[in-house]
C-alpha cells in the first residue's frame, strides 16, 4: 500500500453526464491505496464553507460504502448512472472579488490535503490553476463539458452522452417533420464551439448544420444557400428537412441570438417565400415552406452517462490517482490518440487565458476536422468551405508526446 495521502476532489462549472462517474472511479481507486477522500461540496465555495466552519472535514469523508439503494445497486457503484454531481458545482466562482481567494485557499489548508483533483471546465480549469499556484496546491484536472472545447484532448467528459441526447432529438422530430413536410430546426448548446452540433447532426441524420466556426452569422447568402439545399431536396421528392443550429451561431448583424433557432426558423420562411417568388427556377421547390424550431437547452446535460462517457470517466479517474502517487502534478488529464494521458497546465492554461482574452473558443471545430469532412462528402450544408488556416495557434498539438503512466 502506497504511503497514505488526503485528496480532495470537486466539480466545477456547468454540470454533464459523467462527473459522478469520475467521482466514483477516483474514490474506488484511492481508498484500495488506503488513500483518504475528501470531496469538496460546491467548487471553491466548499473551501470557503470549511473556512467559516459551514462544514466539518469529517463530514465531506468520501467513503467507498454507504450509498445503498437496497436492492438495487451497493455501494459507491450507483453513482456511474447517475447525471449531475454528487458533490454539487459552482457556475461562477468569484475569487477576484476581496478577501474569497484568501478564504478558499485558508479551507485548503485547514483540510491539510495533498492534492486536489478539479473536474472542470476551461473557465474553472482557468480560476483553479490560478489559486493553485497562489496556494501551492498539488492540482491534477480532468476535462468536462458538453462543449468538448477543453484544449489539447480530444474527448472531454459529458461530450458522448450529449450526442447521443442531440441525436436523439434529431431522429425524434424527424417523423413529424416528415408528417407536414415541415423544414425542423433544433438549437444545440455548445456556447461557442460546433462540436456538439456537428457530431449530432451527422449521427442524427440532418441536412444542414450550422456551427459558429463555419458559418459565424446567418447572412442571406447562407439564407440563399440553405434555401438553394432545400429547394433541390424538395425536387427529388423530400419535402422535409432537418436543421441543427449551434447556439453559438450569430445573427446576420452579428449578435448573440438565446434562440438563435427560432432566428434561424423565421428567416428561412421569409427568405424562401422570397426566393419562391423570385421567378428563378433554382428555387422553384421552395412553396409552401413551413418551418418550426426546438430548443433543447439543459437537457442536453443530463440523461444517464453514456457507456463511452463512462469509460473516459474511470479512465480519467484513474489516471488523476496515478499522477497524484507519481507526485506529477500541475496536470490536465486528457485523452489523445486513443489513449488515456495527460499534459501540464502550464501549456494548457495560457491557451485558454490567450483565448478568453480574444473572446474566441479555446479549441473550436476546425475547418479540416474529420467530422466537417464527413458531413460535407454526405452533401450535409456546413457554410461555404473555408480553406484551413495552416498558421492557426489553435491546430492542438496532440501529436506532441504526453504523459503515459499506465
Ligand atoms: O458549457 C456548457 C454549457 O452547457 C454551454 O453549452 C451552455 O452555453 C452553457 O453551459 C449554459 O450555461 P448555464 O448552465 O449557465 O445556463
Amino acid at each position: 500500500m502506497s504511503q497514505s495521502k488526503k485528496i480532495g476532489i470537486l466539480t466545477s462549472g456547468g454540470d454533464c453526464p459523467g462527473l459522478n462517474a469520475a467521482i466514483r472511479a477516483v474514490v474506488k481507486c484511492a481508498t484500495q491505496k488506503g488513500w483518504e477522500m475528501y470531496g469538496i461540496p460546491y467548487g471553491t465555495d466548499g473551501f470557503i464553507g470549511v473556512h467559516e466552519g459551514r462544514y466539518r472535514p469529517e463530514d465531506l469523508k468520501l467513503r467507498a460504502h454507504g450509498y445503498d439503494m437496497p436492492g438495487l445497486l451497493q455501494g459507491l457503484d450507483i453513482l456511474q448512472f447517475l447525471s449531475g454531481s454528487i458533490l454539487g458545482s459552482l457556475s461562477r466562482g468569484h475569487p477576484e472579488q476581496e478577501g474569497v481567494a484568501e478564504k478558499i485557499l485558508g479551507g485548503y489548508q485547514q483540510l491539510g490535503l495533498d492534492a486536489i483533483i478539479t473536474i472542470g471546465g476551461d473557465g474553472s480549469l482557468d480560476i483553479i490553476h490560478d489559486l493553485a499556484q497562489r496556494g501551492g496546491w498539488n492540482l491534477v484536472a480532468i476535462p468536462k463539458t458538453i462543449d468538448n472545447d477543453v484544449p489539447l484532448t480530444e474527448r472531454t467528459l459529458g461530450f458522448d452522452t450529449a450526442i447521443s441526447t442531440v441525436t436523439t432529438a434529431v431522429y425524434d422530430l424527424t417523423f413529424t417533420a416528415a408528417s407536414h413536410d415541415r423544414i425542423m430546426i433544433v438549437q444545440a448548446m455548445g456556447r461557442d464551439a460546433g462540436h456538439l452540433a456537428l457530431h449530432s447532426g451527422i449521427a442524427g441524420g440532418a441536412d444542414i448544420i450550422l456551427i459558429p466556426e463555419l458559418v459565424p452569422a446567418v447572412t442571406t447568402t447562407v439564407l440563399d444557400s440553405m434555401c438553394e439545399h432545400i429547394s433541390h431536396l424538395r425536387q427529388e421528392g423530400r419535402k422535409f428537412a432537418l436543421v441543427v443550429v449551434s447556439e453559438g451561431v450569430r445573427t446576420a448583424a452579428g449578435k448573440r441570438e438565446k434562440y438563435i433557432g427560432d432566428y434561424v426558423a423565421e428567416q428561412l420562411r421569409i427568405r424562401s417565400q422570397e426566393l419562391c417568388t423570385s421567378g428563378n427556377s433554382t428555387f422553384c421547390g421552395l412553396t409552401d415552406i413551413d418551418t418550426r424550431s426546438t430548443v433543447l437547452g439543459h437537457i442536453q446535460r443530463s440523461g444517464t452517462p453514456s457507456a463511452s462517457d463512462r469509460l473516459l470517466a474511470n479512465a480519467f479517474g484513474t489516471m488523476a490517482i496515478q499522477l497524484i502517487e507519481a507526485e506529477h502534478y500541475n496536470q490536465l488529464v486528457v485523452w489523445a490518440n486513443g489513449k488515456v494521458c495527460s499534459r501540464s497546465l502550464d501549456e494548457v492554461i495560457p491557451c485558454i487565458k490567450q483565448c478568453h482574452r480574444e473572446k474566441r473558443c479555446s479549441n473550436p471545430v476546425k475547418p479540416d476536422d474529420m467530422m466537417v469532412l464527413v458531413a460535407r462528402s454526405l452533401g450535409i450544408y456546413l457554410g461555404e468551405p473555408i480553406i484551413p488556416d495552416s498558421t492557426a495557434e489553435h491546430a492542438s498539438s496532440l501529436e506532441k508526446d504526453c504523459v503515459i503512466l499506465v
